[in-house]
């Protein structure tokens, strides 16, 4: 468990973190999310104590992580996949912490296993690639066999089997009744992974809920109805919780919180023909852009692009 009170961070006058108030709980996999710059990894590595609070204070499994006897047997944590020597091999690298922290050696060959590095568990990690670093990392964070587990965009540089494999880690680790806290700017993955999410944007708290909670708030399923008569229809829909949009003059309308299913029955129960009735649901990716909307910092633009005109 991972207990934030008023967790803030400034950097000079940038307010990293601003006033952070949440709990990851054990059993779920929680996503933390929020655009570039956010205050993400500083948050982590306050969890971790390698950045101080200026104010407020966060605890894992109730104390601050400094004040446990065994640290990595708490929490293990991936936040910069490259802090490795690069001379060191990974098992070397692996071992090398086992030995700091009482860890016996016959877990380094499990972990090593695990996060599928036996093929170059001798070679140099400065020779690693992005995902064979990532995996490194990973393997580092469970070396302890952590209550808690942390990582900040572990699917970064992953190979399709590479995501699968974190996937199917995270909700395995979560089942087990870990607490399992992670990054990522993947929506879908997220979407496939997550229970919780704690979102936040510009250092401060966005949401702290549930994937489907988020979505359903973002509108949840859009039906798109073609009909014959858009104003009877919308007359015969029109009830608590249901909205229903449409221009002026088109046979088109789009409806929240009535299925499709509701929709059909209610039309044929009026005698109104429909031409199409079709069921979109939002995506995470639409909710979190929804919700971060004002809270992005860094805006990319396509006019730069087009600007720079065709190459001569
Ligand atoms: N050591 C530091 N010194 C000064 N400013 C910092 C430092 N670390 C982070 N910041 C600033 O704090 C803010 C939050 O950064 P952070 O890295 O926590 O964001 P993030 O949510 O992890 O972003 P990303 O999604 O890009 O990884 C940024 O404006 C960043 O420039
Ligand atoms: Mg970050």
């Amino acid at each position: 468990m991972i207990d934030a009170r008023q967790l803030t961070k400034r950097y000079g006058d940038k307010t990293a973190v601003d006033g952070l108030d949440f709990v990851v709980k054990p059993g779920t996999v929680t996503g933390f999310l929020g655009p570039n710059g956010a205050g993400k990894s500083t948050t982590m590595r306050m969890i971790v104590g390698l950045d101080a609070p200026t104010s407020g204070s966060v605890t894992v499994n109730g104390r601050p992580y400094a004040r446990h006897q065994a640290p990595l047997q708490e929490v293990g944590a991936l936040l910069e996949a490259k802090s490795i020597h690069p001379g060191r091999s990974a098992a070397n690298h692996l071992r090398a912490l086992a030995l700091t922290h009482g860890i016996p050696r016959r877990r380094v060959d499990e972990v090593i296993e695990l996060a599928g590095l036996g093929s170059v568990a001798r070679k140099r990690a400065g020779a690693f690639s992005l995902g064979m670093g990532q995996r490194l990392g990973i393997a580092a964070a469970l070396l302890g066999d952590p209550q808690t587990v942390m990582l900040d965009e572990p699917v970064n540089g992953l190979d399709p089997e590479g995501v699968l494999w974190i996937r199917n880690l995270l909700k395995t680790l979560a089942d087990e009744g870990r607490t399992v806290f992670v990054s990522s700017h993947l929506m879908s993955e997220m979407a496939l992974v997550a229970d919780h999410l704690i979102i936040v944007g510009r250092g401060r708290l966005l949401a702290d809920t549930t994937v489907g909670d988020l979505i359903r708030e973002a509108g949840g399923d859009t039906v798109t109805v073609v009909t014959q008569d858009p104003a009877r229809l919308r007359d015969v829909l029109a009830g608590p919780g249901v909205d229903v949009t449409g221009r002026i003059g088109s046979e088109e309308l789009q409806v929240t919180g009535a299925t499709a299913r509701e929709i059909g029955l209610k039309a044929a129960e009026h005698g109104i023909a429909l031409f199409e009735l079709t069921s979109r649901s939002v995506s995470l990716e639409e909710a979190f852009m929804d919700l971060t909307r004002d809270a992005v910092e860094y805006h990319g633009s396509t006019t730069a692009v087009e600007t720079l005109g065709r190459p001569a």
